[in-house]
């Protein structure tokens, strides 16, 4: 009897996971696991993993097959980059603010107001010291295949925002990044470093005031429903590191990894040509459904400026002045 009941609870389980992970992919098929915490259909990155796993799917039938994971449903921000040293997952694209334990060079893309806007950072990314950096971590065992852009970044709080004066003494959360604490600080304001899925529920609670995110991440996570309005500073960059291990690349057969080095490749063009115009939707979206965003006028907006400029100073060191110049002139 006990071993009937064994034998069921087993059986009860592989269909509860079967049925919550369904797999489309064949038998004796490789599968990459794809793992990445953003939701809804209109954001950047689910449409970009959604776009790989389609082609790979189709072009690569019988030799390579992608699951896609989102919404943190496999791993949370905290733990993925552990779980692709370990072979659990094979495919992420975390924000390049979430490497600092790795690298500090990816630092660069955190100073606030380096890119004016997204095109400036994908001319940085296409540049020789861009493409470096995609290799900053291979000593790791993580390999860079390219940058998913998401957006600029917008400050959003319990509070309207117009100059930096007014987030004195507000709590932001914000990615785990140094650049991001030493920017908050700058502000007058205290950094509160969470991972991406508890945001919603710290924003509703009170245990933050704000964030800072794109429009994409504020819509599809319904963050302004919690916030009082979202100021248009854009003062940092979201882009995303679409990356595997060197472990799950290595042991491809020659022929597929070219296939899959050039289908991902191909969709990250394709995603970074049409990123803006989701952002610009999800911003016409947060406004449709009744959030509240604020302007700038340009004496507000270079107060931002000048307030965060001493954080370049204080990473200089750490990123390197050359890096920082060369993201600055794109
Ligand atoms: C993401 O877009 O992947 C998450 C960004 C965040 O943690 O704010």
């Amino acid at each position: 009897m006990g071993k009937l009941t064994t034998t069921l609870t087993a059986l009860t389980l592989a269909l509860s996971v079967s049925t919550a992970f369904a797999s489309e992919c064949d038998p004796g098929e490789v599968v990459a696991k794809l793992s990445h915490v953003t939701g809804g259909t209109t954001h950047p990155k689910v449409v970009a993993a959604n776009l790989l796993a389609d082609r790979v799917n189709k072009e690569m039938n019988g030799k390579l097959c992608i699951e896609v994971f989102p919404s943190s449903t496999l791993f949370g921000d905290s733990k993925e980059l552990e779980a692709l040293l370990l072979g659990d997952v094979q495919i992420l694209a975390p924000s390049l603010s979430k490497f600092g334990s790795y690298t500090r060079q990816y630092g660069v893309f955190d100073l606030p107001f380096i890119f004016k806007d997204m095109d400036a950072a994908i001319r940085f990314t296409n540049s020789s010291s861009g493409k470096e950096l995609l290799n900053a971590m291979n000593n790791v065992g993580f390999v860079g295949l390219g940058y998913w852009m998401s957006g600029m970044k917008y400050f959003s709080a319990n509070k309207a925002l117009h100059v930096p004066a007014d987030a004195e003494g507000l709590k932001f959360r914000v990615q785990s990044s140094d650049v991001a604490k030493a920017m908050i600080a700058a502000m007058g304001g205290s950094p509160q470093p969470m991972a991406f899925k508890e945001v919603y529920g710290a924003l509703q609670t009170g245990v933050v005031d704000g964030q800072e995110n794109t429009w994409s991440n504020i819509y599809t996570k319904k963050f302004f429903e919690v916030q009082d309005s979202t100021t248009e500073t854009s003062h940092q960059l979201l882009a995303y590191l679409f990356m595997t291990s060197s472990e799950f690349l290595d042991g491809l057969e020659p022929a597929v990894r070219e296939q899959f080095l050039k289908i991902s490749n191909e969709v990250t063009q394709t995603a970074n040509e049409n990123v803006k115009a989701k952002e610009q939707n999800n911003r016409a979206n947060i406004l449709k459904a009744g959030g509240k965003i604020n302007s700038l006028t340009p004496e507000q907006r270079a107060t931002w400026v000048e307030t965060m400029k001493p954080v370049w100073k204080k990473f200089e060191s750490d990123i390197g002045a050359d890096l920082i110049k060369s993201a600055a002139e794109a």
